[in-house]
């Protein structure tokens, strides 16, 4: 009365056929299994199905079996015996047919005729999976030769190339989707029309009490000359609105209000008004700064 562990089959195939799916649905997320927590509840439903069924099964086959009498009994018992003896027979069958060799039994018909101080050669067949492999390895050799070698298909140089463009589009989509990410040495000036609309509004709800509407200057200083205090261009800008200006000037530190997404906006609409000129501006404070692309730009 073998009832082989089935439930531990069952689910081992279960499981096998998980890892398959994984492999073969590369979703680019994460494992599903353990994404989606249902999928093991669904298996242990299966799990404890398949045991209840086992134990139904073992119990009644214990009953029928205690049923019978003692010559129905053997039978059972050598019928369980050729059953098991057959079990793997097909694939024993199919076995031997690939190998396509003669059994040991019958080599004495293939031994060549020739022999070297007792030494003789076998003749048998290889193995069909063998010879398939090396045709294929033919056939990959000169598919091969012909895509690289006559058709000059892509080499490692084209592919790397092709790698690390795909790459620099993946960190722009990134940085576009994590603008929080940035500081005041990664941030660059953004010239999205959306971007500046954003800083806009930015502006005009924080900073206009001192730096005026235009950006002219009031308690803060001009925003729009040539001169700056604390450093014009990007990386400048956007550390003085993160971090503040000097002390008791009036200027305080905004990054506990706005995100760094924010302050890039701020900052990128801010260098926006670059000679805008306005008329109530006033005078020029600071240094000149000379690094002429990230004003203007
Ligand atoms: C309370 C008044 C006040 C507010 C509000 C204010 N600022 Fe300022 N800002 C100043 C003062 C004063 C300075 C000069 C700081 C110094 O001299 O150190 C300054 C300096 C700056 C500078 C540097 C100018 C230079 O010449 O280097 C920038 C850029 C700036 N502010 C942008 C902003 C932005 C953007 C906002 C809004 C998020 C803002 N400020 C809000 C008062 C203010």
């Amino acid at each position: 009365m073998k009832t082989t562990m089935s439930y531990i089959r069952v689910i081992g195939f279960m499981i096998l056929a998980f890892f398959l799916l994984e492999l073969i649905v590369d979703t680019g997320e994460g494992w599903a299994i353990i994404q989606y927590p249902i999928i093991w509840a669904i298996l242990a439903m299966v799990f404890l199905f398949a045991i209840a069924v086992e134990i139904i099964a073992a119990a009644l086959q214990r009953v029928l079996f205690a049923g019978l009498n003692d010559e129905a009994k053997e039978r059972y018992k050598t019928m369980e015996a050729v059953r098991n003896e057959n079990r793997f027979a097909w694939f024993k069958r199919k076995y031997t047919e690939m190998l396509g060799a003669k059994p040991i039994e019958s080599e004495q018909e293939i031994v060549l005729d020739h022999n070297y101080d007792g030494i003789r050669e076998l003749d048998n067949n290889l193995p069909p999976w063998w010879t398939y492999l090396f045709y294929i390895t033919i056939v990959f050799g000169v598919a091969y030769f012909v895509y690289y070698e006559v058709f000059d298909g892509p080499n490692q140089i084209d592919e790397y190339k092709v790698e690390v463009a795909i790459a620099k589009e993946e960190i722009a989509e990134y940085k576009k989707n994590n603008q929080d990410l940035i500081d005041a040495e990664t941030v660059e000036l953004l010239t999205e029309p959306s971007d500046i609309a954003a800083g806009k509004t930015i502006f005009s709800e924080n900073c206009v009490a001192c730096h005026k509407e235009s950006g002219g200057g009031g308690i803060g200083p001009n925003l729009t000359d040539d001169n700056w205090i604390l450093g014009g261009g990007i990386k400048n800008v956007f550390h003085t609105i993160s971090e503040g200006g000097r002390a008791g000037k009036g200027m305080i530190p905004w990054k506990s209000d706005l995100k760094p997404g924010e302050i890039a906006q701020v900052a990128s609409y801010v260098l926006s008004l670059y000679g805008t000129n306005p008329p109530d501006g006033k005078d020029p404070e600071g240094d000149i700064w000379k690094n002429e692309s990230a004003l203007t730009e």
